[in-house]
């Protein structure tokens, strides 16, 4: 972690998927080196090939590598389907200890009439299940509303608010300094990790006004400038 709490390398687990490639096409393009993880070093190699083709030439370095490697980063992204979560934090909570883990996780069912938020059984939220399997890592929710397909376009800025829930206010400066070096992107401190649930939610919302609209959507927080 640099001295404006930029981290200096990020780790995502599932980088191989559609959020983990678009996080990693624009962070590596502005310059912090990423790693993105996979159950399969070398799909993730091979993913990491493609994706270098696509960025700037004076990009940082993206590599690709195990889901292991990837979560002894500094920050690490967790960009994996609700399903795959729960066996992937647990197998990894040791390497997780003391790292800054953001959880994009957002548990969906879709029907004839589209997406829902399908929280877990009890009611937690997926980053509430992953702060309870990885303990010592220093969960924040967020990029819950990122759509993937923004990210992969390095021509157009994104245009939209992040929402951050945590309860490590550290941490969550980390997190805000990464987002802020996705170009378009302004990080908001939303409130504690008990919120996270709601966050999750917001991706059924937005994937439903995706459809409606045939856009790409992406939310904004008003009132925040006084
Ligand atoms: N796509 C978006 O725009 C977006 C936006 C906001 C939030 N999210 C959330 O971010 C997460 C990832 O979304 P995505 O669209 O990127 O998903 P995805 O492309 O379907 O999957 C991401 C990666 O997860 C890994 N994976 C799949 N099943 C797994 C399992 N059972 N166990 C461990 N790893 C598994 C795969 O990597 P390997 O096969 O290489 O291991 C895959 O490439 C989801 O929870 C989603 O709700 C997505």
């Amino acid at each position: 972690v640099t001295s404006d709490a930029t981290p200096d390398r990020i780790g995502i687990l599932g980088g191989t998927g559609k959020l983990g490639a678009g996080l990693a096409r624009r962070w590596a393009a502005a310059g912090i080196p990423v790693v993105i993880g996979s159950r399969d070093p070398d799909r993730a190699e091979a993913r990491a090939q493609e994706l270098r083709r696509d960025i700037p030439v004076d990009a940082a370095e993206l590599s690709g590598a195990s889901n292991l490697a990837a979560a002894s980063a500094p920050l690490v992204v967790a960009a994996v389907p609700a399903e795959g979560a729960e066996e992937l934090v647990a197998d990894l909570a040791g390497t997780l200890a003391e790292r800054i883990l953001v959880s994009a996780i957002s548990p969906l069912a879709f029907d004839a009439s589209g997406p829902r938020p399908a929280p877990l059984a009890d009611g937690r939220s997926a980053a509430e299940l992953v702060a309870e399997l990885a303990p010592a890592a220093r969960v924040v929710a967020g990029l819950h509303t990122v759509s993937s397909v923004g990210l992969s376009d390095l021509a157009h800025p994104l245009d939209e608010d992040v929402l951050l829930a945590t309860d490590d206010d550290a941490a969550g400066d980390v997190v805000a300094a990464a987002i802020g070096h996705l170009s378009g992107a302004r990080p908001v401190r939303a409130g504690p990790l008990r919120l996270a649930g709601t966050l999750e939610a917001l991706t059924a919302v937005l994937i439903s006004i995706n459809k409606r609209h045939r856009v790409h959507a992406g939310f904004r927080v008003t009132g925040l400038e006084r």
